[in-house]
């Protein structure tokens, strides 16, 4: 039996705090594929199929024919910054897209500009801005962030809305008290408390106003107990934490791999060069340190040394970022991967890959708040596990390990997608084609 979806009618606000390089590509980008300047490589809701039944039956509809998701036509961008540059200024100086590109959609783009931001230097150490708010508690601050997504709504006449952090990564810190309960985070809220970072009052904020919550960052943000109660209170879905793109996504392609056979390995060496603010911002070493966490946590699941000390019990993982402005968005990624086979032989792999960090994130920004809406309408409520696919640190329910294996998370979510239709959930078992 299907659930109950409700149709994707009318107009869906897409929210995002921080109109940088990644907000700001996945906006343009959606612009030029509306005028056919380009198609969605990368994103799953617009080119991805899911296979139905019998591997006989051929039935591979395209996820979007699937499920009733929002179409490019329906979406409309907001979102907050420190910085008053309209998405289009923000775009060219994020150097991601060509100025060529960029021209053809500037129309668009210029009407996006930022409202006022709710910042705390305390939490991102390296940039600093005009465009912020600086009146009353954070109680306050947090009424003012309901009120612009009451009035962006009115002003373009959305039916749903959707909020995803695109900000800079926000200095790392652990659930503490005020965390802990609804109750707690308000008084939180109107005693300016300093363990509420600004990307808690946007889900804050979000939530009270009915909007689902995507994190794209690694900050501890609405994974604590009081905004995740909120969620389930008002039903609504949220997921997170942290983009999973350029090294962490080859990472999560390799190591199930090599622990398919039995392979073993006892050092990961991962550096990278960036050169965007994102680069600049983690320089910081408190911002660095969310980063490491939600990089470092990926192999030690996948490849459980508890279960396999005789391969993985020795590994000695590194990961680190070097802000290096020449290379822009470009960055480059190299791993050193030192594994071991039959008899304990050693071996070496390498990796070098030039990816683009805006280019590989943008796609994910589109599916996750086309999912999530989808979700929204679905009547699901609280993490939405399946969208582990897209975070390099997926928020699980408590006590539940994150599954990172890519393959993994991609059966789930087109598993999710089955179940939400009434299809036959797929188990690659395959007996009865033997029969
Ligand atoms: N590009 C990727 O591949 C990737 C992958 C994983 C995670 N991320 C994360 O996505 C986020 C965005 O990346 P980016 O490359 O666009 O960075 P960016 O620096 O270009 O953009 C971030 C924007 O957020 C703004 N900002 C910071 N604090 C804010 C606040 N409190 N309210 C409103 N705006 C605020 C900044 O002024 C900036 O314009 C970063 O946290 C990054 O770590 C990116």
């Amino acid at each position: 039996m299907s659930i109950k979806i409700a149709p994707a009618k009318g107009k869906l606000g897409i929210l995002t705090p921080g109109l940088g390089a990644v907000s700001t590509t996945f906006m343009a980008g959606v612009e030029a594929i509306k005028k056919g300047l380009g198609d969605p490589v990368g994103s799953l809701t617009q080119l991805g199929t899911v296979r139905l039944g019998k591997r006989t039956d051929n039935r591979t509809p395209k996820i979007k024919d699937f499920v009733p998701l929002a179409g490019l036509n329906q979406l409309v961008f907001g979102g907050w910054d420190i910085f008053e540059d309209t998405a289009y200024e923000a775009a060219v100086n994020a150097r991601v897209l060509e100025p060529e590109m960029l021209r053809k959609v500037k129309k668009s783009l210029q009407k996006i500009k930022p409202m006022k931001a709710v910042f705390d230097k305390n939490y991102v150490k390296r940039i600093d801005g005009p465009n912020v708010k600086t009146k009353g508690s954070l109680r306050d601050k947090a009424e003012a962030l309901m009120a612009d997504i009451k009035s962006f709504e009115k002003a373009n006449d959305i039916d749903r809305t959707v909020m995803i952090w695109c900000g800079s990564t926000e200095v790392f810190h652990k659930p503490v008290k005020v965390h802990q309960t609804l109750a707690s985070f308000e008084q939180g809220l109107a005693k300016n408390d300093p363990d509420i970072a600004p990307s808690q009052v946007y889900a804050y904020a979000a939530l009270m106003s009915g909007v689902p919550f995507a994190n794209g960052a690694p900050n501890l943000t609405h994974d604590i107990p009081a905004l995740l109660t909120l969620a389930k209170d008002r039903s609504l879905p949220v997921c997170g934490k942290d983009f999973k793109t350029g090294q962490t996504y080859m990472k999560t392609l390799i190591a199930p791999g090599l622990k398919a056979r039995m392979l073993g390995c006892n050092g990961w060496f991962s550096t990278n060069i960036l050169g965007n603010r994102d680069g600049e911002v983690l320089e910081d070493p408190g911002s660095f340190k969310s980063k490491e966490e939600t990089k470092l946590s990926v192999l030690d699941q996948i490849l459980q040394p508890g279960l396999y000390p005789e391969l993985y019990k020795n590994l000695f993982h590194s990961v680190k970022i070097n802000y290096y402005p020449p290379r822009g968005d470009q960055k480059e990624g190299w791993d050193n991967i030192d594994i071991y086979g039959w008899l304990g032989y050693p071996m070496q792999i390498k990796i070098d890959f030039l990816c683009r960090d805006s280019i590989l994130a943008a796609p994910l920004v589109l599916d996750l708040v086309l999912f999530l809406d989808l979700a929204q309408r679905a009547g699901m409520k609280g993490v939405q596990e399946w969208l582990s696919f897209y975070f390099k640190a997926p928020m699980t329910a408590p006590g539940l390990y994150a599954e990172h294996d890519v393959f993994i998370q991609l059966m789930k979510l087109k598993n999710t997608l089955r179940w939400m239709r009434g299809e036959d959930l797929i188990t690659h078992l395959g007996l009865e084609y033997y029969d």
